[in-house]
């Protein structure tokens, strides 16, 4: 994981803006030389250019540190696409709406990608008046456990946290629910739909 911009960055961006180094150059009040040693891993921007440079190329500071270029539209409609981000350090779990660039314990965690629920990890719904009862058939131990639950619907997510040791299940709303998602710690991210 990268944790100051590196020059690949620098350089898809900048291509990205139809912008020659020199007119990056420009408006850093930089040569183009240095912009060039940036490109190709000579040599960093000096901190104090980070917000001139991000604003040069058209993103924001943490974007440029990261690499991701965040670009969301309507996240109104978009609760179904949930992205859930879990920390391997603390077990934080993340969950945002749309795209972000998310860290914690100083790491940038990707979006977790979702398989199908698989024979290790069969995620079982069965339908208790209105809620679905949510149950899986995987270990519960320290070291192999799953550690969330989540029913997402169009218009939100009920997300249960679990423990070691404690039961597999979880009870959703069925209302409007759409996908369930199970996080394994060891095999990661498993979706059902409903
Ligand atoms: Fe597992």
């Amino acid at each position: 994981m990268d944790n100051y911009v590196t020059g690949s960055v620098i350089r898809r961006l900048r291509e990205g803006k139809r912008m020659t180094q020199e007119a990056l150059a420009q408006k850093l009040f930089v040569s183009s030389k240095a912009v060039s040693k940036w490109e190709t891993g000579q040599g960093f921007p000096d901190i104090s250019l980070l917000e001139p440079l991000a604003g040069a190329l058209g993103i924001s500071v943490i974007e440029l540190l990261s690499g991701e270029n965040i670009s969301n539209r309507n996240l109104s409609s978009n609760m179904t696409k949930s992205r859930f981000y879990v920390c391997p350090v603390c077990g934080n779990v993340i969950r945002a709406v749309g795209e972000a660039v998310i860290s914690c314990c100083g790491i940038t965690l990707p979006p977790q990608e979702a398989e199908p629920a698989d024979e290790a990890h069969p995620i079982r719904l069965d339908v208790v008046e209105d809620e679905y009862y949510v149950t899986l058939d995987h270990p519960m131990t320290k070291d192999h456990y799953i550690s969330f639950l989540a029913a997402v619907s169009d218009n939100g997510v009920q997300f249960v946290k679990l423990y070691p040791e404690g039961a597999a299940e979880a009870r959703f709303k069925i209302d409007r629910v759409k996908t369930i998602y199970a996080y394994c710690n060891r095999h990661g991210l498993f979706w059902k739909k409903r």
